[in-house]
């Protein structure tokens, strides 16, 4: 059954601002995967999401709710974690997470204090006063102390250190496995691969690329990294009849693509050649995103 869909959504800010007829299913219990580099789409989607935009064209819904219509409905049954984050000033921490408390109705406080001892939050300071990290906790405290079945998440780990954002990850995947149903938008990939069953590359606004994280993980072509002890050997491995990824004469190195298959065949032509070094470059959804941005360089947090 699916639990958040996105049919046709259109939102043009001008100048191929935006996004662009956006197709999304999530099932329940499925963690989904919307990557993206800054100005992708991804806030913009998930606030239409959140009922906060109403679509130019298309729809969304939740639960098989319109989100703009029954924006009031959805949020209380959704965890949802903004990418910026707006606290109330002249006021604690503490007095936030009571204030929310009683607006939600939280009666049994147990799930909250959980969270509180699992992100090593102390509300007890002015939020005037918190670090950047501090305010992401407590968001993360308020998202999900009501422990909602669902999670939106924007950029979720941004501001936290990377042990926070390792206890983070540890969450949604202790989570999933409780069944809950989440999106979550990011431009980190470990943070992406960690956690999700499906993913949607976003690019200007369009769905590039949308697969099971299984199929990136079998993918039957492999990269292998060939270095050669003299440039002979390497002279003659760059004319067999193989698909280079990359040459590199002066170190006598080459990359191959190779299905499984031709992996006999390679191994028996460079045996003929001295051989330096072999070896397989694994490969990552960071390689396979990139086929999408190669040449743009707007990405932050990225080797
Ligand atoms: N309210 C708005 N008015 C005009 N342009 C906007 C508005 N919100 C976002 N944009 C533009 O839409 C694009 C997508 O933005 P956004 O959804 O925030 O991307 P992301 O969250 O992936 O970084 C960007 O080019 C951004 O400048
Ligand atoms: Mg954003």
């Amino acid at each position: 059954m699916s639990i958040i869909e996105v049919s046709h959504l259109t939102k043009d800010y001008g100048h191929d601002r935006g996004v662009f007829d956006i197709n999304m299913t999530v099932s329940k219990g499925e963690c989904f995967g919307f990557l993206g580099p800054n100005g992708a789409g991804k806030t913009t989607t998930i606030r239409h999401l959140m009922g906060f935009s109403k679509p130019q064209v298309g729809t969304t819904s939740i639960l098989g709710q319109n989100s703009w219509q029954n924006a009031a409905y959805l949020q209380s049954h959704i965890g949802y974690l903004p990418g910026e984050i707006a606290l109330p000033n002249g006021m604690s921490g503490s007095q936030f997470l009571k204030m929310m408390k009683e607006m939600r109705g939280i009666e049994n406080d147990d799930y909250c204090q959980m969270l509180l001892d699992k992100f090593e939050l102390d509300p007890n300071i002015d939020t005037k006063q918190m670090s950047l990290g501090v305010k992401r906790k407590l968001a993360i405290v308020t998202a999900f102390m009501h422990d909602p079945d669902i999670f939106i998440l924007d950029e979720p780990t941004s501001g936290l250190d990377p042990i926070m954002q390792q206890v983070f990850i540890d969450y949604i995947v202790s989570e999933k496995k409780r069944g809950k149903t989440i999106f979550l938008s990011s431009h980190i990939f470990h943070e992406i691969d960690a956690t999700c069953d499906r993913i949607a590359i976003i690019k200007d606004g369009r769905i590039v690329s949308e697969f099971q994280s299984d199929e990136l993980k079998n993918t039957t072509m492999k990269t292998y990294r060939v270095t050669f002890q003299d440039k002979d050997s390497y002279q003659q491995f760059i004319t067999l009849p193989y698909q280079f990824t990359s040459q590199n004469e002066a170190k006598n190195r080459a990359r191959i693509s190779i299905c499984d298959e031709q992996l006999d065949q390679l191994i028996q032509d460079i045996a003929k050649l001295n051989v330096e070094d072999f070896h397989e470059i694994p490969f990552t959804l960071e390689q396979y995103f990139m086929k999408f941005y190669k040449e743009e360089r707007v990405f932050e947090g990225v080797k």
